[in-house]
């Protein structure tokens, strides 16, 4: 189940302002040609983690998930003039498709895409994260939050993706692996006394996560 309707989602996009050409072409040449286009942030999510780029003017964003690029391209929009985005896809082919995607738009020469396990990739990248994207495997979401935490910066925020697991986690009894590991995921941050968080139900559930005020 979607949590969201669909009418809701609908009359949301409606008064959303549009995506640009690139994103729009990414949606739906990702809509058209991919068996998972539903994983796409897409036209009201995306926006807002725009919206949330360009009131932050983050330095240094860290994506993990580049997928076919478009949330990467959302978020590079609120980038200082020197910022840079690093994402990470571990499948070749959704990376190479990424990286056609990013290429379309000016801001490709701020985003740079790795190719390979998050897992790996991710001590190996020497910045201060000004926003974190989590958007991958859901197994790997705690051990992606301990990863980057020491290296937030002290006004960063992290920003988790399908919090809500396409309404899974609001079962009795939630079952499968990726339910309940972003069920366990939720409780690991809400237990978590370094930081403060929201659940925003957009779309299939954003989890926005700082650090508390010192
Ligand atoms: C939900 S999609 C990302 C969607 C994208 N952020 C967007 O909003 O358009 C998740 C992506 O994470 C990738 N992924 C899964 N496990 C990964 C890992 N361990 N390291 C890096 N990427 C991974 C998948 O191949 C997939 O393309």
């Amino acid at each position: 189940m979607e949590v969201l309707s669909s009418i809701a989602e609908k009359y949301a996009q409606k008064y959303t302002s549009p995506e640009d050409a690139v994103l729009a072409k990414i949606n739906t040449d990702t809509t058209a040609t991919h068996p998972q286009a539903h994983m796409l942030s897409g036209h009201v999510q995306g926006k807002l983690l725009e919206f949330i780029s360009t009131i932050s003017r983050p330095k240094y964003i860290l994506e993990i998930g580049s997928f076919t690029g478009y949330s990467a391209l959302c978020l590079a929009r609120g980038l200082q003039a020197d910022g840079e985005l690093h994402t990470i896809e571990l499948r070749p082919e959704d990376a190479d498709t990424c990286g056609k995607n990013i290429a379309l738009s000016p801001l490709d020469k701020k985003i740079h895409l790795h190719v390979g396990n998050a897992l790996d990739i991710i001590p190996a990248l020497p910045y201060e994260w000004d926003i974190v994207f989590i958007d991958a495997d859901k197994t790997g979401y705690i051990s992606y939050y301990e990863m980057v935490m020491p290296r937030l910066s002290k006004t960063g925020i992290i920003i988790a993706d399908n919090v809500l697991f396409h309404g899974q986690v609001l079962e009795e009894t939630i079952k499968g692996k990726n339910a309940l590991a972003i069920d366990a995921f939720n409780k690991h941050v809400a237990a978590d006394e370094r930081t403060e968080q929201v659940m925003a139900t957009v779309r299939d559930g954003l989890l926005l996560i700082k650090k508390k005020d010192q």
